[in-house]
């Protein structure tokens, strides 16, 4: 496979970018490697610059549900476009995808747009904060909520331990009012609760996880989240920016039947354009400015060609349409396991709706601590070989890879041939 424009580029952007990338997954540290310049995208696939194509299984890390080009998102967008392309000024766009998105998920009574996922978690957690006057909230091991400040935290060993920054800049006063505790672990998260629970505004999590690869809730977990937030007067956040319209038109909340407090949304809301959301409960977000006092404002929020792509792109997502990445995700999970089991790889495949990882370990993975026990050398060894036929996976065994409504039963079998031949490269590394 021709790589050379790509590597070229790729010595270009290293001098003009940290890393040569603009977000740092992009840049292949999880699998070494070159990463891929895209030219251009179409379906389910991606040409990259020196014209090698592959079936996509990134979309731009979630929001292209109905895949590259849709020519309904097309036409909306260049709609929109021809009438102005941002005004400062409300306008009618954000009334019809705001409509839209309180049809399908009546908890999200009043919402406010903004332009990124990390927007969405971070004015939320703001909200929580002044609607309840307290300070400290709870995250997930392994759970990404973007980059803010009050999330960038990794989870200490302790069920009671105070977060470390996972960044240099963090302010270590701002992350000791963010407590951690494990994925799928009812009991620590009541620990936390006694130990702290006056003074915790919110519980924020990822319904079903995508940031440590899928990790999938146990019975009665988002339940018992919920129900321990209500006991102590927290906020129950439930954060949808990867799986909002994504499993379900009612997202996560309608498939696990949630009714949280508040919801963040990014990603398919926005169908690649720039765009984010929070919203929940009318008293919650009546306290949020100018009808409250809790500041939260952006230039280019509910921009007009943004709420245009989204509005094409759920309109698009029509309960036949998740039947079908239902049925195309289920079959594409049934290949990559059968391909394992004939390579004699141990796998764990975890999937939800169209969300999935192979994780490279002969035990059940669901949470931080059992993906972090996986073989990252087999992931990297299979990645590339499914890269050389022709698939494109997330560059980390920590991803989660989305299908679309554009994938094809072909495209399917095309990525099962591939991971037939890179499951038994994967078996060759120890
Ligand atoms: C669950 C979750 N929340 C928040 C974010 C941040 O979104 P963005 O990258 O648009 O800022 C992401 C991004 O991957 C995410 O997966």
């Amino acid at each position: 496979m021709k790589t050379e424009l790509s590597q070229k580029l790729f010595e270009k952007a290293n001098d003009l970018f940290p890393g040569g990338v603009n977000s740092p997954v992009r840049a292949f540290k999880g699998v070494g490697g070159t990463p891929r310049f895209i030219a251009r995208a179409r379906g389910s696939h991606i040409v990259d610059v020196d014209g090698n194509d592959y079936v996509d299984y990134v979309l731009s890390w979630g929001p292209m549900i109905v895949g590259h080009c849709h020519p309904e998102v097309m036409r909306e967008v260049q709609d929109a476009m021809k009438e102005g392309s941002s005004f400062g000024a409300p306008s009618p766009r954000e009334i019809l995808l705001a409509e839209l998105v309180r049809e399908r998920m009546p908890w999200v009574e009043k919402m406010r747009f903004v332009s990124s996922g990390t927007e969405a978690t971070t004015s939320a957690i703001r909200v929580a904060r002044g609607f309840t006057g307290r300070d400290d909230i709870v995250k997930f091991d392994g759970c990404y909520h973007g980059a803010g400040d009050p999330l960038l935290v990794k989870a200490g060993s302790g069920v009671e331990t105070l977060g470390l920054p996972d960044s240099p800049g963090v302010p270590a006063d701002v992350a000791r009012h963010t407590l951690t505790a494990p994925y799928n672990d009812l009991g620590a998260l009541e620990k936390v609760f006694e130990a702290k629970g006056s003074s915790i505004a919110a519980v924020i999590l990822e319904p079903v996880v995508g940031n440590m690869g899928v990790l999938v809730p146990r019975p009665g977990f988002l339940e018992g989240v919920h129900a321990l937030c209500r006991k102590h007067g927290a906020l129950f956040i439930v954060d949808e920016v990867m799986t909002g319209f994504r499993l379900s038109a009612g997202g996560a909340c309608g498939l696990y039947g949630l009714r949280p407090d508040l919801v963040t949304f990014g990603k398919v809301i926005g169908a690649g354009l720039p765009v984010g959301a929070f919203g929940g409960r009318r008293d919650v977000m009546d306290r949020v400015a100018p009808a409250g006092p809790i500041y939260q404002a952006g230039t280019l929020s509910g921009n007009p060609m943004a709420m245009a792509a989204g509005h094409a792109a759920l309109k698009l997502m029509t309960e036949a349409a998740y039947r079908k990445l239902e049925t195309l995700s289920a079959a594409l999970a049934d290949g990559l396991v059968a391909a394992a089991a004939e390579a004699k790889v141990p796998v764990q495949l975890n999937r939800v709706g169209s969300m999935l990882t192979v994780f490279f370990s002969d035990r059940p993975v669901f949470d931080a601590a059992s993906a972090r026990a996986c073989n990252t050398r087999r992931f990297g060894a299979f990645f590339h070989a499914m890269l050389e036929h022709g698939a494109y996976l997330p560059p980390s065994q920590f991803e989660a890879a989305f299908l679309s409504t554009a994938h094809t039963d072909d495209d399917v079998a095309r990525t099962v041939a591939a991971a037939r031949v890179a499951f038994a490269e994967a078996a060759k590394v120890a």
